[in-house]
């Protein structure tokens, strides 16, 4: 038995993994994956991948990138972990100074968490007191069909991918759904649905406004629901419905943010601030997990004062120094090498590679805001976007599908020459299968 065998084997006994149908694990060849490195991933038998979905779209310079690992590793030798709980540090003060400072203007405070869910979790229940201690009772939301959030109650309350959350309904806390801005009618335009959807936005919000504390969004690209991409205009709408309804607007930036759309943050597209933006993912580049809550002043305020206003909310490992060390040390790099101006180059790049994928008879759509791009092949056989990534395995890239849209999100950092060796792989790949 080879060490990848054995290491296989091991798994197979042992590991239950995240999204993952175990009855099918064994026999869809797991990779054990070993090191990496720049844009790519080697596994135990010494084969090369290049990331092309940034390690669950993460990776931002690339892996091993060494600022940051000394970052990590200097932070390591002054403090690795002292609780945010009453007590506070260095490396999370800088952290939130160094958030503020790119965030829209007018985001005031950070609140910290680990994961992309585990900030929305926060987000959700701020939200709620925020209104509550104002002396509002607002106890619903509204958010939209095939969003994600992420895998806490609150979040999946707040999902609306039936695959991901209808097994939970039964658990879940009351909201009001909307349909998707990024689901189309045939021949429709994405200013036409942005605008229908904020009519369902609006009618709801003229009947039960007074009693929503907020309206929840994944701002441009609902991702985890297929890399589905609506107008800037959605949001612009989100905003002013939500300024007369006394709702606070939540944008959920942990798939968007730090660079991913050519900005730092989707809601700069459409000149939007919003109240609460939940962050995560990229911030540390991919290295470590950190997420955020910013909120403004508003959101904030009602929060002071004595007994029950207190946030009574938190993780023991907020704010870990290591992985604020890693977040501070990601985040100078990207403003030293204009990452945010060259992921919007390679969006550019991607969209111009992938024109001739779009017009494959087995295409039905590409979508894509920057470098985050949504293949949508037509359906051949059960798991048609799964056996496109594995087919694109064969040939060294590593892909994921969501359901039949085959998703591309290389490391903002990646090089011309390893972005067309990804284009050339998914080409092939698509062609493989579906034609
Ligand atoms: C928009 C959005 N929000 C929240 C999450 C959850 O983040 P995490 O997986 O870090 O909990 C994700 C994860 O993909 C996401 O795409």
């Amino acid at each position: 038995m080879s060490h990848t065998e054995d290491l296989i084997a091991r798994d197979v006994a042992a590991v239950w993994h995240p999204f993952t149908q175990h009855a099918l694990w064994p026999a869809d060849e797991p990779l054990v994956i070993d090191r990496g490195s720049g844009t790519f991933l080697y596994d135990t038998d010494g084969n090369r991948y290049l990331d092309g979905c940034s390690s669950l779209w993460v990776t931002v310079h690339g892996h091993g990138e060494p600022a940051i690992d000394a970052a990590i590793r200097a932070q390591l030798d002054r403090l690795d972990h002292s609780t945010f709980l009453g007590l506070t540090h260095e490396p999370g003060i800088r952290t939130a100074e160094e958030l503020l400072r790119i965030a829209p203007e007018g985001m005031s405070k950070v609140f910290f968490a680990g994961d992309g869910s585990s900030a929305a979790e926060a987000a959700i229940k701020m939200a709620y007191q925020s209104a509550s201690q104002r002396g509002e009772d607002r106890p619903l939301y509204v958010h939209c069909a095939e969003g994600y959030h992420g895998d806490t109650l609150g979040a999946v309350s707040l999902g609306g991918v039936s695959l991901f959350h209808d097994t939970y309904r039964p658990l879940l806390i009351e909201t009001r759904m909307v349909s998707s801005p990024g689901v189309l009618a045939p021949g429709q335009t994405r200013a036409d649905r942005a605008a229908e959807v904020l009519a369902e936005v609006r009618a709801l919000l003229a009947v039960e406004g007074d009693r929503v504390c907020a309206v929840v969004v994944e701002p441009l690209v609902q991702a985890a629901g297929g890399m589905l991409t609506h107008d800037p205009s959605f949001l612009v709408g989100v905003r002013e419905l939500c300024d007369a309804s006394g709702a606070a607007m939540l944008v959920d930036e942990v798939a968007t943010g730090f660079g991913a759309t050519g900005r730092w943050f989707a809601v700069e597209h459409a000149g939007v601030v919003p109240d609460l933006m939940v962050v995560g993912k990229r911030i540390t580049g991919g290295v470590l997990p950190l997420s955020a809550v910013l909120v403004r002043e508003s959101v904030y305020e009602p929060f002071l004062g004595a007994g029950t206003r207190t946030f009574f909310h938190g993780h023991t490992y907020t704010a870990n120094p290591l992985c604020c060390a890693a977040a501070l040390a990601n985040l100078a790099l990207m403003h030293e090498r204009g990452t945010v101006a060259r992921a919007a180059e390679v969006g550019e790049r991607l969209g111009a590679g992938l024109e001739k994928v779009a017009a494959y008879d087995g295409v039905a759509e590409v979508r894509r805001v920057g470098t985050m791009t949504g293949i949508e092949v037509r359906s051949v056989g059960e798991r048609t976007g799964f056996e496109v990534c594995r087919a694109a395995r064969r040939r060294g890239a590593i892909i994921r599908p969501l359901g039949d849209v085959v998703v591309l999100m290389p490391p903002l950092g990646i090089s011309d020459a390893e972005l067309d060796e990804l284009l050339g792989i998914l080409d092939e790949s698509v062609r493989e299968v579906v034609r």
